[in-house]
């Protein structure tokens, strides 16, 4: 069954407008909801707030007033949706909890797209930033277990195993390192340009958070684990957009976005186990369906081309939260040491590599290896789910 979104009807855009009892979403179920439903939740708010900081950016650089002014009534809607999508959320989550659950995103979305990526130097870059988020959530399991005294698979279940990855205190590189090349515009295949711009909007709203919730917490090792990590989604976030083709036009882009949110609804609608939670899903894709009929209209007036010389012939295959516990395993043993240096890859510590970790350590641990410390001093144990065996690199085995 094929899906194209530019032969579809949405919803008209005067229809859209929700009052306050429509947007009053009933949050999901906090102890018996699906993990992956509270993924799907999180990767669309972070498509939705990327959305309205497009626009708005775009707005920005808009001299006509009556495209503002269609900018700005499109624009509402991405805000109500994003209000609806986010306070899915149950409100009972610690702050921790719910950085527990962006890692998880993080690693098990940006696992599906490397999985799914069908140009090399892209793949790439997803299978060299995966390691890294998945870092990040055993970090934060021991800093969950440390300090709230409970352990992270209440969050992840056994979907994902959480244990070292790249160890996070080496992903602080030169930030001129953090720069990639771009994919063609021409000749990237869409499926290309779509996986760019949802990690492009997770990493966003990943380091978005933590640079809002870090000081939130009273322990300094709490305040000193979201500061470093906060600095690496920044990274990420150079990381993964420079990805993207900045020579699209701001129309093309706009294209791209809309077109985006449709194929993550469309995604999330065929894949979600909350029915309640689909129906939102659903809701949400029939009114994308108009923001792209809306975007094709101003792409064809000022960039004078035609959507389907850019856009898919079809959706490809729907975005799929599952399990990658294997190929994360197979990633962990061959690409553990990699680092970058320029817009390519190394496995080796370069000069401007050590210089930068000599700068920012100041001599001194980093706070990401001082919270397995501290979690093993105060425990007795440091906190790791192993659900498929010992790790698969022996130096980072589990010991006692
Ligand atoms: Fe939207
Ligand atoms: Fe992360
Ligand atoms: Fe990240
Ligand atoms: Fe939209």
């Amino acid at each position: 069954m094929t899906f194209n979104p530019l032969q579809e009807r949405g919803i008209p855009l005067d229809k859209q407008l929700r009052n306050w009892r429509e947007l009053n979403v009933t949050p999901t179920d906090p102890d018996h909801a699906d993990p992956y439903t509270r993924c799907r939740i999180i990767t669309m708010n972070g498509i939705e707030v990327e959305a309205i900081m497009f626009s708005h950016h775009l707005a920005r650089h808009c001299p006509d007033v009556e495209l503002k002014q269609q900018l700005a009534r499109v624009r509402y809607i991405e805000a109500q949706q994003q209000k609806a999508v986010n306070w899915l959320l149950p409100g009972l989550a610690s702050v921790l909890e719910t950085t527990l659950a962006y890692e998880q995103v993080a690693v098990d979305l940006t696992a599906w797209v490397a999985r799914m990526e069908p140009d090399a130097y892209l793949k790439q870059a997803y299978e060299f930033g995966v390691l890294e988020d998945f870092d990040h959530l055993y970090r934060y399991a021991n800093l969950y277990e440390m300090i709230e005294h409970r352990k992270a698979e209440k969050i992840v279940d056994q979907l994902t195993e959480v244990m070292p990855g790249r160890p996070t205190y080496l992903h602080h590189r030169n930030p001129v390192d953090n720069v990639r090349e771009p994919y063609d515009r021409n000749s990237a295949a869409p499926i290309s340009k779509l996986h760019a711009l949802t990690i492009m909007s997770a990493e966003q709203q990943t380091m978005n958070f933590y640079m809002n919730v870090g000081p939130m917490y009273m322990e300094p090792i709490a305040r000193q684990l979201y500061q470093e990590i906060g600095l690496i989604e920044e990274e990420h976030v150079t990381h993964y957009e420079s990805l993207v083709d900045p020579g699209e036009s701001w129309w093309e882009m706009l294209l791209n976005h809309e077109y985006n949110e449709c194929y993550l609804y469309h995604s999330f609608m065929e894949t979600e186990s909350d029915p309640k939670v689909k129906n939102i899903w659903e809701l949400h894709l029939n009114m994308e369906l108009e923001h792209l009929r809306l975007a094709a209209e101003l792409f064809k007036r000022h960039d004078g081309r035609d959507p389907e010389q850019v856009l898919a012939p079809e959706l490809p295959a729907p975005v799929t939260f599952e399990p990658n516990k294997a190929y994360l395993r197979e990633l962990i043993s061959t690409q553990i040491d990699y680092t970058t240096l320029g817009t390519g890859y190394v496995q080796e510590a370069h000069e401007r590599f050590e210089k930068m970790q000599e700068a920012i350590m100041g001599g001194e641990k980093a706070p990401s290896e001082r919270v397995i410390d501290d979690n093993r001093a105060r425990s007795g144990h440091e906190y790791r789910l192993q659900t498929d065996g010992e790790h698969p690199v022996h130096s980072l085995a589990y010991n006692r």
